[in-house]
């Protein structure tokens, strides 16, 4: 298996813990993070079979055909051509091989108590990405880019995170740490871009934390797709997801 974008080993993690017979194969682009990854795994998940490679994943020293999976979760919405990156992927494959992408997309966040500012907070987040060359809205798109990359059988499904007072893990885990931390984090560069007043930019803030008090609410989809390398005899039906 292929683990592209790994970042400091995360779902490195979780792939070697649900396939302990797998070989895992691990692409990072920062020495640091894949440092981290390897203590991570090392600590987490004892005796995993993972070989590490630091490069970008558009220059893998990788035979064509070399692997029987590949995944990448939170990384194509990095990218400034996702589909080129798809389609480089592809040729790593072997014929019948699959492909597990995973994204999120911040035009499914919705929640209450609604605010204009909050949204405007989630806004400049989207613009920096897409001005870096990403794009956070990429998970409604993850069918359309596999299937233009040559895939068959692409299979795309929707994983809602609902988090109100009666999931008090979820409005910490998610809505706070996650999803606001998120947010949050663009402050500096969003006020330099000129996208947001100081005092607009703190309300909304404001009223993002409200959506983790009683009373809010918050909703966020992230989507899986699984998708096959044709192996030459058209393949006509989904893998499981
Ligand atoms: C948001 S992190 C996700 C990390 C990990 N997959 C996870 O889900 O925890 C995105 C990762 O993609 C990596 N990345 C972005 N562009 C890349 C490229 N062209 N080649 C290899 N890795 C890349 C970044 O270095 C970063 O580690």
């Amino acid at each position: 298996m292929l683990e592209i974008g790994c970042g400091v080993g995360g779902q490195t993690v979780h792939l070697a813990r649900a396939s302990p017979e797998a070989h895992i194969t691990a692409v990072g682009r920062s020495p640091e993070s894949l440092a981290q990854a390897r203590a991570r795994v090392a600590a987490h998940a004892p005796g995993a079979r993972v070989e590490w490679y630091c490069a970008d994943l558009f220059e893998l020293p990788f035979p064509d055909a070399r692997f029987d999976h590949v995944f990448a979760c939170f990384v194509l919405e990095h990218l400034s051509d996702p589909g080129r990156a798809l389609t480089a992927l592809r040729r790593l494959l072997r014929p019948g091989g699959t492909i597990t992408v995973i994204d999120g997309d911040h035009g499914s966040a919705v929640f209450h108590p609604d605010s204009a500012y909050a949204r405007a907070a989630i806004e400049c987040q989207i613009r920096l990405q897409s001005a870096a060359g990403g794009n956070a809205l990429i998970g409604r798109q993850l069918h359309p880019l596999l299937t233009q990359a040559g895939y068959d059988g692409v299979g795309v499904r929707p994983y809602t995170v609902y988090a109100d007072q009666t999931r008090p893990a979820l409005v910490d885990g998610f809505t706070r740490h996650t999803f606001i931390a998120m947010v949050e984090s663009v402050r500096n560069d969003a006020l330099a871009a000129g996208l947001m007043t100081a005092d607009d930019w703190d309300r909304g803030i404001r009223d993002l934390y409200r959506t983790a008090q009683a009373g809010g609410t918050f909703h966020y989809t992230f989507f899986k797709a699984l998708a096959v390398n044709p192996s030459g005899a058209a393949t006509t039906s989904s893998p499981a997801l």
